[in-house]
């Protein structure tokens, strides 16, 4: 059986980066496989947030899934905190994984910075707690963006102790799927940086929530070199590269025929044309988003009916951990 799981953080805007290197994907796995998709305010808390914004952000981010086209009729659409499996089975998970394992992670490096002592316990457990999300219902694959990898092969190797430990396969170990021409989508601002919630600048990212005008802009405005021509060289050209690669996972091609299709246009006529892309592609995204945003019962109907479908799965899979592990349930 093939089942997808994955994960996005409801922490500031959902934006390109997080469409194109992940939840474009996720929309087309709905016809192969059995997806659960999961807004993580777990992970969230591993850095301090304001309550009320958490909640919103929560909602939001359902908004945008169910926008791009996640149909919660058929995958199961829930935030994290409404399946205690998922704190229950990290638990398990934190006492089989070394941090030898955890202390290769970059992500935590980054986040945490120079203050390392400072740093929650949380944020050095979030690639567990990951591990946790995708296991709790024995997931197959897992879509995510290019910056995941590190921590889904973590995933496989806490999925392989486990087995080992426990003499059973309980754990498929999950497969990444990073797919896509924009598997890394860069600011807009700084080729070498990734598009990211918590970059300062609005303008190095495209938000799911801009309207046309504002993503007509953002692009006429992304930084380039001053070669007139387009070509794709994504050491020496980081900037153009990336424009080249949206304009690909937007139009469905790949990012040498998007080249090759402009090559005796010049960057210009490419700018202005990933513009109207882009504008036509994610302007009936952002409409559709905020109308969402005004009927919060029925997002909120959609999470709670998710989290019920996930439960079942969980409870399950949970049960049989807990079993192996020498857990008593009188
Ligand atoms: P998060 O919330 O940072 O991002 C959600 C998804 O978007 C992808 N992504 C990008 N892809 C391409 N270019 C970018 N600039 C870019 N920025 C973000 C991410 O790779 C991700 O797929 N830890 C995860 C959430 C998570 C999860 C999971 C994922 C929690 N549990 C279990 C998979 C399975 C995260 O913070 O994603």
């Amino acid at each position: 059986m093939n089942r997808v799981f994955s994960g996005v953080q409801p922490t500031g805007n959902l934006h390109l980066g997080n469409y194109l290197g992940a939840i474009k994907n996720w929309v087309a796995m709905q016809a192969t496989h059995d997806c659960l998709y999961c807004i993580v305010d777990l992970h969230a808390i591993t850095v301090p947030q304001d309550p009320a914004a958490l909640r919103a952000a929560t909602r939001e981010v359902t908004a945008g899934l169910l926008a791009s086209g996640i149909d919660p009729k058929v995958s199961i659409v829930f935030n994290q905190s409404q399946v205690k499996g998922h704190a229950a089975l990290a638990w398990i998970l934190n006492c089989l994984t070394p941090l030898g394992w955890l202390n290769r992670m970059t992500q935590f490096k980054e986040k945490a910075g120079k203050a390392r002592d400072q740093a929650g316990l949380g944020l050095y457990a979030y690639p567990v707690l990951m591990a946790a999300d995708i296991l709790l219902y024995k997931a197959t694959h897992v879509p995510v963006g290019e910056d995941q990898k590190q921590h889904l092969e973590l995933a496989r190797d806490i999925a392989g102790a486990f087995n080992r430990q426990s003499g059973v396969e309980v754990f498929p170990l999950p497969e990444p799927m990073i797919l896509g021409p924009a598997t890394r989508v860069m600011s807009l601002r700084d080729g070498t940086k990734k598009m990211s919630k918590s970059d300062t600048s609005d303008y190095s990212r495209i938000n799911l929530t801009d309207d046309a005008s504002t993503i007509a802009l953002k692009i006429r405005k992304a930084k380039t070199d001053s070669e007139p021509t387009v070509t794709y060289e994504p050491k020496r050209r980081p900037e153009a590269a990336n424009l080249i690669d949206i304009f690909a996972a937007l139009s469905g091609e790949t990012a040498e025929a998007v080249t090759r299709r402009f090559s005796d246009s010049g960057f210009s006529a490419f700018k202005n044309a990933l513009g109207e892309l882009a504008v036509e592609k994610l302007g009936p995204l952002a409409a559709e988003m905020r109308r969402l945003m005004q009927h919060q019962d029925y997002i909120d109907e959609v999470l709670r009916a998710g989290g019920e479908r996930a439960q079942h799965i969980a409870e399950r899979n949970l049960a049989e951990v807990e079993n192996l592990v020498g857990l008593l349930k009188p």
